[in-house]
């Protein structure tokens, strides 16, 4: 067997300690399938003293995650601190500069500083892995970089983030409001520290940047993705998405359309027959177009810390093995600038819930002003009137609310035609709007 791989870990939280019990308890048979043995040699962490369920005692402690970075003791720097700049950025760097290979689960990292990166690790020949990053424990980096090399990818989608899924799985199946679920998913541990990176939807656009890339080998721009959260969806929206026959998911897509390449993050709704619309839960799950195997849908933990731990392991492996995949998929030379899409060219169905004064005129106005932006509508429905239909007597102050489904139009039509419709005299309250991913 050759010698041991010394691996240093930053970061002892969930997925630091896992991965340091995962390392132990599977020496023997880790060592068999990379041919090497494994060993943790030294750690960085916060905290000395907090007991983290295993024994750290025999490993050599750094004051700093730049201090073991260059230690002569590793060979691999494991990043597991999080955070685009301070101690996970420069230790990074150090370690690549130092020329270790580095593997890290840090999303955001990647999503601000990964080209740089890249360029980094390829000037000192070393892998920069981050399997963990993307989507957990689902092994969509390998799988795009390296088994789908074959084909072209036209639209990457997918429900990468399992507080908001686990969220609105809730509201769904258990008719609560958006507060209770999110409380649950902090308690049950699902949520990042700070719970807006989750529900804001900052999470899922820091893994799609990532994905973008790789699918399409363009650079990472995470400030040109289209970026709506779940804070506005309300249990109306997800009744009558369940009534006419979708379920509303936080998606990430990424999809070249002949002005660029779309990149949005946004509530969906996703016809509740596919494959992407029964992913529950705090699960995960990625679907890709290729145009050589057609599509291809993955799904698993995308958090948790052996789950996590997992797609550490999987990228450690590969460098035990002595297997180098560029960062990227490509040389960074050969990433193509990102040229972005224009939303408001984004073409699709849209679900619009409009609050309507029952007042007589108020469906023509709206229909009026659809069919002057050449909106098509598959159906309006009213829902929870007061006043049965025939009813004779005066009409109500109350609004109404009132749900239209569009056939596919623009994103810019879709948005004249509320913002006109906002200003008649007809509906209450903003209008809401969730756009339809068109599948299968
Ligand atoms: N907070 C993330 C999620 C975990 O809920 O999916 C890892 O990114």
């Amino acid at each position: 067997m050759k010698v041991d791989l010394r691996v240093g870990v930053a970061g002892l939280g969930t997925v630091g300690a896992s991965l340091v019990r995962l390392l132990r308890q599977k020496s023997d048979s880790f060592a068999a399938r990379c041919g090497r043995k494994v060993v943790v040699t030294g750690v960085a962490a916060r905290d000395r003293s907090r007991d983290r369920g295993i024994d750290l005692s025999q490993l050599t402690w750094h004051d700093t995650a730049t201090a073991l970075a260059v230690s002569p003791d590793i060979d691999v720097f494991v990043e597991l601190i999080g955070g685009d700049s301070g101690a996970a950025e420069d230790s990074v760097r150090a370690a690549l500069a130092a020329g270790k290979h580095v593997v890290t689960a840090n999303k955001a990292l990647l999503a601000r500083h990964g080209v740089a990166l890249a360029r980094l690790a390829e000037e000192n020949g070393v892998s920069l892995s981050f399997e963990a990053a993307a989507a957990g424990g689902i092994p969509v980096v390998k799988t795009m970089r390296e088994a789908l090399a074959g084909n072209d990818i036209s639209r990457i989608y997918g429900i990468l983030n399992g507080t908001c899924n686990y969220i609105l799985t809730r509201m769904e199946q258990d008719g609560l409001d958006f507060s209770d679920c999110l409380a649950d998913a902090q308690r049950l541990g699902y949520a990042e520290a700070d719970p807006t990176f989750d529900i804001e939807g900052f999470d899922t656009a820091h893994k799609l940047a990532i994905l973008t890339s790789l699918a399409f080998g363009c650079e990472i721009d995470v400030d040109a993705i289209y970026l709506e959260g779940i804070t506005s969806i309300t249990r109306a929206d997800i009744e009558a998405a369940s009534e006419l026959g979708y379920r509303i998911k936080l998606l990430g897509v990424a999809q070249r359309t002949e002005s660029g390449i779309e990149q949005r993050v946004h509530p969906t709704m996703v016809p509740r027959a596919s494959a992407i619309a029964r992913i529950d839960g705090v699960l995960n799950a990625v679907a890709i177009d290729g145009d050589a195997v057609g599509e291809v849908v993955l799904v698993g933990p995308g958090a948790g810390g052996n789950a996590t731990a997992s797609a550490v392991l999987g990228d450690i492996s590969d460098i035990a093995r002595g297997i180098h995949v560029p960062t990227l998929g490509r040389p960074v030379e050969e990433l193509s600038p990102y040229r972005a899409a224009r939303m408001r060219l984004h073409e699709g169905g849209y679900y619009i819930r409009l609050a309507v004064y029952d007042r007589p005129g108020a469906f023509a106005e709206i229909a009026r002003i659809m069919a002057v932006e050449g909106i098509s509508l598959e159906s309006i429905v009213q829902r929870d009137r007061t006043r049965k239909s025939g009813e004779a007597g005066a009409h109500t102050d109350a609004p109404q609310p009132v749900i239209l489904i569009t056939y596919e139009t623009t994103e810019a039509a879709v948005k004249r035609a509320l913002a006109t419709i906002s200003e008649q005299n007809v509906v209450a309250g903003t209008p809401q709007m969730i756009r339809i991913e068109k599948l299968g």
